[in-house]
């Protein structure tokens, strides 16, 4: 798939991986102002405790961070989440080759299948970027109803089999004790 952005004023659009505190800084302010300033998502919400462990890609006009998406990496899949471009950048693709920078970098990992959970008003978006709903249905898995979509890394291989979807339409992550350890494991 080819990407029509290049430059935003004439200034290059690149993409990096965060590799340093920083550069996850970065990632974080963008995220701030989209989600926490214009889309009242609480704090709570959007830093949900997942962010160490997830690579964050980010991309940038010049030296400056306008948009960023996160990927965390499962067993059969890479989840992409959180993705949030600057308002006056938008409609310039960044969203979309930030899209594809995950779908690449899951594709160098061996990963063939990205998935997403978005809000069901969000869903045109990601269809028209080549994704498709994993079941017809919105579910609940929480507070909002959400739409799990999938894309295939490789676009000339068929969708691979999805075992027990409706067990990752539905995942939720276990809530973390003070330790860090999922409430009601035991600890050693
Ligand atoms: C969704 C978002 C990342 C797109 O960033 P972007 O760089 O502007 O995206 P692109 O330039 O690749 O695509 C823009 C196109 O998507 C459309 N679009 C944007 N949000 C949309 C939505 N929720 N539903 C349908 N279409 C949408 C725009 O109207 C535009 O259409 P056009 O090309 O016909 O003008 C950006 O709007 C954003 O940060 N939104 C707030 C955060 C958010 O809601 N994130 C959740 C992910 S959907």
């Amino acid at each position: 798939m080819s990407i029509g952005v290049q430059a935003i004023g004439g200034v290059p659009v690149t993409t990096r991986l965060a590799m340093k505190m920083e550069d996850s800084l970065q990632a974080f302010a963008v995220r701030a102002a989209c989600f926490i300033g214009e889309l009242e998502v609480p704090f709570s919400e959007e830093f949900d405790g997942h962010d160490y462990g997830a690579t964050h890609v980010i991309a940038y006009i010049g030296d400056e961070p306008i948009g960023t998406v996160r990927v965390r990496w499962f067993k059969s899949f890479a989840m992409c989440e959180r993705l949030a471009v600057m308002q006056r950048f938008r409609g310039n693709n960044v969203g979309s080759l930030l899209l594809e920078r995950c779908r690449k970098l899951a594709e160098s990992r061996g990963c063939n299948m990205l998935y997403t959970q978005v809000l069901p008003a969000d869903t045109g978006y990601w269809e028209r970027q080549g994704w498709q709903r994993l079941v017809p249905e919105a579910m609940s898995s929480g507070p909002k109803p959400i739409v799990a979509m999938v894309k295939r890394v490789d676009p000339n291989q068929p969708m691979p089999e999805v075992e027990a979807p409706e067990a990752i339409v539905l995942r939720r992550e276990p809530t973390l004790d003070s330790a860090g350890m999922p409430v009601g494991a035991i600890a050693n």
